[in-house]
């Protein structure tokens, strides 16, 4: 892992009320933050606004689970990058397996999604991964390929980080094997490269304290995206050490 590179982001998917965050925040330690080591918290919107200066604090950056395309207007229940700006947010998860699945969100409108967060100045972390049935017929790269087929045309210098989440290992418990992400991340580097790209390529997927070393110490992995196990501050902060260490 390149040493300056790594992310360790909490995504809370749709969990956590204010009490809850308030506590996990009383139970976070983690400033200074682990040397090369950057720490980011995706909480659902309605906590943004209440967590921007508390993770401030606690030199953890702020990122939303999702965005919509455009700056203003009549679409009902949709956040504008704008508005993830002036909450606080530096990072947008873009394209999550659920979003795509459950969502039915679209590559165009994802496309749309990407350009409208760069435009206000937010970093996204673009999600991909196969399918289990995609993994078992040996279509797991050409599914990535396609994904990854968005970034064409997008200029390389770009704020972005990468997510490669294999759908079956989220909240499963079941992980790729530490062969599995090398391997993988070794193709997405390489993709990614083809694009004009040179960006970080996180690790998601059941990623917990027991199994976050070895995970983080594949080469190729540049961090992790952690669901279930980043609603517990002492959980999240094992995997932040576990990075720490495989950086060092
Ligand atoms: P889990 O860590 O709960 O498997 O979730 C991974 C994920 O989807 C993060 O975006």
């Amino acid at each position: 892992m390149s040493s300056n590179r790594c992310l360790i982001a909490g995504n809370w998917k749709m969990n956590g009320i204010l009490e809850e965050a308030l506590d996990f925040l009383g139970e976070l330690e983690c400033n200074p933050a682990p040397e090369h080591v950057e720490i980011a918290l995706m909480p659902p919107f309605t906590l943004l606004h209440s967590l921007c200066e508390p993770l401030n604090e606690k030199d953890v950056r702020l990122g939303a689970q999702n965005v919509y395309y455009e700056p203003r207007g009549a679409f009902t229940g949709s956040i504008s990058p704008l508005m993830l700006r002036d909450a606080g947010c530096q990072y947008v998860i873009l394209g999550h397996s659920e979003r795509r699945d459950i969502m039915a969100e679209s590559n165009k409108q994802l496309s749309s999604k990407l350009a409208a967060a760069w435009a206000a100045g937010l970093e996204p972390i673009l999600c991909i991964g196969e399918h289990l049935e995609e993994r078992e017929n040996g279509t797991t790269n050409a599914v990535l390929k396609k994904q990854l087929a968005i970034l064409e045309d997008v200029d390389g210098s770009a704020a972005l980080t990468l997510a490669y989440e294999p759908v079956w290992a989220i909240g499963t418990g079941k992980t790729a094997s530490p062969e599995q992400v090398t391997e993988t991340h070794a193709f997405i580097h390489q993709e990614l490269q083809r694009l004009g790209h040179d960006c970080r390529v996180l690790y998601g997927g059941s990623v917990n304290p027991g199994n976050a070393e070895a995970l983080m110490g594949c080469p190729g992995v540049e961090g992790a995206l952690v669901g279930g196990a980043s609603l517990k501050a002492d959980s999240f902060m094992q995997i932040v050490k576990a990075a720490a260490k495989a950086v060092s």
